[in-house]
């Protein structure tokens, strides 16, 4: 290529890529996109010489020996010392432990490379790159440009591809992830969950229009008279839109719900808008009947469609309402793994197989640990009618102190709130768990609860509290309770401390007039293990637990609104390492990693099926 070209394509796509924006895209599933899952190419780097030279200095962008530059070699005496090829591949999505022995428990550095090309590169359209997830941190390349990092192992992220940085053929695309773990990230180093790398949610080329609609929410007007809604079938019905950037005036945008017969058109200003109308003879959602919507918002003709539930959640005292009426959550608590290959769960397939599993129970909610699951998960909530909470890994001992610390959990609570917020089956978003009490710590939850609730005001904000044992009585007092909507704790009456049996005398005292939620509880046993109750790891002592918790929860207080026990199935653990009831697994499962159920599986089977039939229901 003439000099002159070059120099002038390198400035105009450096000045492009400042440009080039971040915000996140929603819906993907709604956009033009193509798929890139499939085979990777990798380099394991655990020195990171593809990204440092010999004297650690960071490889200046156009380095031929940087692993995010194609090895080239055009004579024989040519000395390159990295490549891709199809001899070391991974499949995206998924993590890379359970997909090769050697990176069972690799922790570092690996880089992802795949080449794509496009059918017609269409001068009038932007292009951004998509990445469900990535654990932990990404440096996105293309074409031998960076386009963006991001950090955080749970939610996803977008970088727009400068225009003139795309080609038709052989696109050289290259990612470098590393999972390591750090006292300053979230989760910090300490972790009771396998530290799974990769990329390992789905990544989509999406194709836009000059301007188009960023991001919206749409959902029940908060604070609306729902019985005399409900009465009339006419509920208020409001959110807000933001386009990729500021329009002319005459810009609008549509908003249909055709089983409705809703149609309404409002002009934008700038780039955003916050809308109301009226829908009539619109069905709550409910777990009892998740009625979806679809709703297509219009803008330049361009059509965006999701499919909306619409409900209201609240608390009212001691009480948590769903659609105005008390609801009772019969939970239970998922780690995003199938245990039967050791993964990450990502598909829509692995939702079916835990969905499954949370049905047979009789459960009516679930809690994501510890961190947003993939948005199969929640979608596949909405359809089954299954409620969520949500959750981002600020997860023990963070460090609290660290104002850059507080600033990465609030990206993840954006990540995960913008994903997620207009599903109907999310009707709690946790901003952590167990993290021990101290004046630093609650300062740092309330600036994340705050945080939540301007980014949502129509949901539940909560967190895993801690709760004190005084000989027997347990004190529901953290601090951190003024501030949520409920009141929820772990509690593991009879393993950690005591036995099942003390649950029989145990005393529950809740500081707050708000709802009480146990968001664990629960007892480890090695399926298959059989001997007398008392006999830890044994089936019988998991059932034993459970059948004494679940007579203690006919005792609590009547603040008492639910339970989502630890856990659905057994999972990954590098903390857990008794030679012949864990080997790295936590038991806690009601499933083992076969899929086959423990003895305490029946025991809240049952208990569910009871509060089923004494009406205690999820009518909402
Ligand atoms: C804690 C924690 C879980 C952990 C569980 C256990 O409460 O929240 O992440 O796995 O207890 O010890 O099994």
């Amino acid at each position: 290529m003439p000099k002159i070209t070059s120099i002038f394509l390198f400035f105009m796509t450096f000045s492009l890529s400042i440009s080039a924006q971040e915000d996140l895209l929603m819906n993907i599933d709604g956009r033009n996109t193509i798929s890139l899952n499939g085979t990777w190419s990798y380099i394991i780097d655990p020195y990171e010489t593809g990204f440092y030279d010999y004297r650690y200095k960071e490889r200046n962008e156009n380095d031929r020996e940087a692993y995010w530059n194609r090895p080239v070699t055009e004579k024989r005496s040519d000395r390159v010392e990295h490549g891709y090829g199809d001899k070391y591949t991974l499949q995206v999505p998924g993590d890379w432990n359970s997909q090769e022995e050697v990176f069972k428990y690799y922790e570092g550095t690996v880089w992802y490379q795949r080449e794509f090309s496009l059918d017609e590169l269409p001068e009038d359209k932007r292009f951004f790159l998509h990445f469900g997830a990535v654990n932990y941190e990404a440096h996105v390349y293309l074409n031998g440009k960076k386009l963006g990092s991001h950090k955080g192992g749970f939610t996803p992220f977008n970088f727009e591809i400068p225009r003139l940085l795309l080609k038709k053929e052989e696109n050289f695309l290259v990612v470098k992830v590393d999972n390591k773990r750090h006292p300053e990230e979230i989760p910090t180093v300490n972790t009771d969950w396998w530290n799974f790398g990769g990329i390992t949610r789905d990544v989509h080329l999406v194709t836009l229009p000059q301007n188009f609609i960023q991001q919206y929410a749409i959902h029940l007007t908060p604070g609306q008279d729902l019985e005399t809604a409900k009465k009339r079938k006419r509920f208020d019905i409001s959110g807000s839109i933001k386009l990729s950037g500021p329009v002319n005036d005459d810009s609008f945008v549509t908003i249909e719900i055709p089983e409705v017969r809703v149609k309404e058109r409002f002009e934008v200003t700038g780039d955003s808008l916050a809308f109301s109308f009226r829908g009539k003879g619109i069905k709550l959602w409910s777990p009892e009947d998740p009625k979806l919507y679809e709703v297509i918002f219009s803008h330049n003709g361009e059509p965006l469609k999701d499919r909306i539930g619409f409900r209201s959640i609240k608390t009212e005292g001691k009480d948590i309402l769903l659609n105005g009426e008390k609801i009772f959550l019969r939970g239970i608590s998922i780690h995003e793994e199938i245990p039967q290959q050791m993964r990450r769960a990502h598909s829509k397939e692995d939702a079916r197989q835990l969905f499954g599993y949370v049905k047979d129970l009789n459960a009516n909610m679930v809690r994501l640990a510890h961190y947003p699951h993939n948005e199969n998960m929640t979608k596949m909530a909405d359809s089954l009618g299954i409620l969520v909470w949500s959750e981002i890994p600020v997860y023990w001992t963070i460090d609290f102190e660290n104002p850059e610390v507080l600033k990465k959990a609030k990206k993840q609570l954006s990540e995960m709130i913008i994903r997620d917020r207009n599903r109907a089956s999310v009707i709690i978003w946790s901003v952590g768990n167990e993290t021990p009490v101290s004046p630093v710590r609650t300062e740092f939850m309330k600036a994340l609860i705050k945080e939540a609730r301007e980014l949502d005001d129509s949901r539940l904000i909560s967190a895993a509290l801690e709760v004190g044992n005084d000989n027997g009585v347990f004190r529901i007092d953290d601090p951190l309770g003024e501030f949520t909507d409920i009141v929820a704790v772990n509690e593991y009456l009879g393993w950690y401390g005591g036995l099942p049996g003390d649950a029989k005398t145990a005393k529950w005292e809740v500081t707050y007039n708000k709802p009480l939620f146990f968001s664990e509880t629960g007892a480890g046993a090695k399926a298959g293990y059989h001997a007398e109750k008392e006999t830890r790891w044994s089936e019988e002592y998991q059932e034993w637990y459970y059948r004494e918790q679940v007579e203690m929860m006919k005792r609590m207080p009547n603040n008492y609104s639910g339970l989502s026990p630890w856990i659905l199935t057994d999972f990954r653990s590098p903390r857990r390492n008794h030679p012949d009831f864990q080997e790295g697994w936590n038991r806690k499962g009601l499933i083992d990693n076969e899929g086959n159920r423990k003895k305490a599986f029946f025991v809240l089977k049952k208990y569910y099926e009871e509060l089923l039939s004494e009406g205690i229901r999820d009518n909402g």
